[in-house]
């Protein structure tokens, strides 16, 4: 675990505080490439069992916010915390403890193709202590039908349509038993249909699991649908919204233009 008594210096180290109200936070924190700055004094919190969304056009730091959280990168100045420990000077191996705990999605599934879907959502498991081929065998039935893949068990990945192969792909994330979900873009490069779908599904795990989750999206559906909390990325600024009605009936004509056009054309968002 990330507490570790040995640890000597309090500022560096923080213990983790397990009753921390905000399970994430971003403290002013700036972030440049070269002379792109991307994040501006960026400040926002999660509740632990909230769901936040962010959202905004590609390319405002949606994807950058997330690596923050997973040390993928590092801030050039501010703090971020996670689960009450301050984690912005983290070293590698603390990130990999913190990246057991904290699990992201990939938009592109990251699937063992050589393995049926079965032993796909099994891999986390095998080398949980304790766990009797029972429980196992129960576990992975749960998520298989919580995200109605339990028909796709004994095929293969490369067998199943994209919006499937990301439904196990998060019942994967699941079975890990993570503490925090992370999802970037879960609803691009399917049709509409299955975007609906996919934010269905999203949010019965909310209702059946109350993981705190962050979903980076440009969808508005998806975010009208599972959003506790918005957070609008616009030029390095972060502008935060208690609620998706709050978020709706924002004034900012760019944000009521942003709503326009993402109704108007859905899936548009491509990352280069
Ligand atoms: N590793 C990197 N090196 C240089 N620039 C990067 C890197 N990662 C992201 N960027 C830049 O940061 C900006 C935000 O990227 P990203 O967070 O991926 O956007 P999005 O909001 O679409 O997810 C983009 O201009 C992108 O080119
Ligand atoms: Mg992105």
């Amino acid at each position: 675990m990330i507490e570790n008594e040995s640890q000597s210096d309090e500022n560096v180290f923080s213990v983790s505080d397990s009753k921390a109200e905000n399970y994430f936070e971003f403290r002013d924190v700036n972030k440049a490439f070269d002379e792109h700055t991307v994040l501006n004094h960026v400040s926002f919190t999660v509740k632990r069992g909230e769901t936040c969304v962010i959202m905004g056009r590609s390319g405002v730091g949606k994807s950058v916010s997330l690596k923050h959280i997973l040390g993928f990168l590092r801030a050039d100045s501010g703090r971020i915390f996670i689960d009450g420990a301050d984690v912005t000077d983290y070293s590698e191996a603390q990130f990999s403890e913190i990246r057991k705990k904290v699990t992201m999605v990939f938009q592109s599934g990251a699937l063992f193709d050589s393995l049926t879907v079965f032993e796909n959502i099994a891999f986390p498991l095998e080398d949980q202590p304790g766990l009797t081929e029972e429980d196992v065998n129960a576990y992975v039935d749960k998520l298989a039908h919580t995200l109605e893949v339990e028909d796709a068990l004994d095929k293969l990945p490369g067998e199943l349509s994209t919006g499937l192969r990301r439904a196990v792909a998060i019942a994967r994330a699941l079975a890990q038993n993570p503490e925090a979900i992370l999802y970037d873009e879960p609803t691009t490069m399917v049709d509409p249909i299955m975007a609906a779908h996919m934010g269905d599904l999203i949010l019965r795990l909310k209702q059946a699991f109350r993981k705190t989750s962050i979903v980076v999206t440009h969808d508005t559906h998806l975010a009208k649908k599972l959003a506790d909390k918005i957070v609008f990325l616009q030029d390095g600024k972060a502008t935060v919204f208690p609620s998706w009605d709050a978020f709706e009936s924002s004034t900012d004509p760019f944000i009521h233009n942003f709503l326009l056009q993402d109704q108007l054309i859905p899936a548009m968002d491509v990352t280069l």
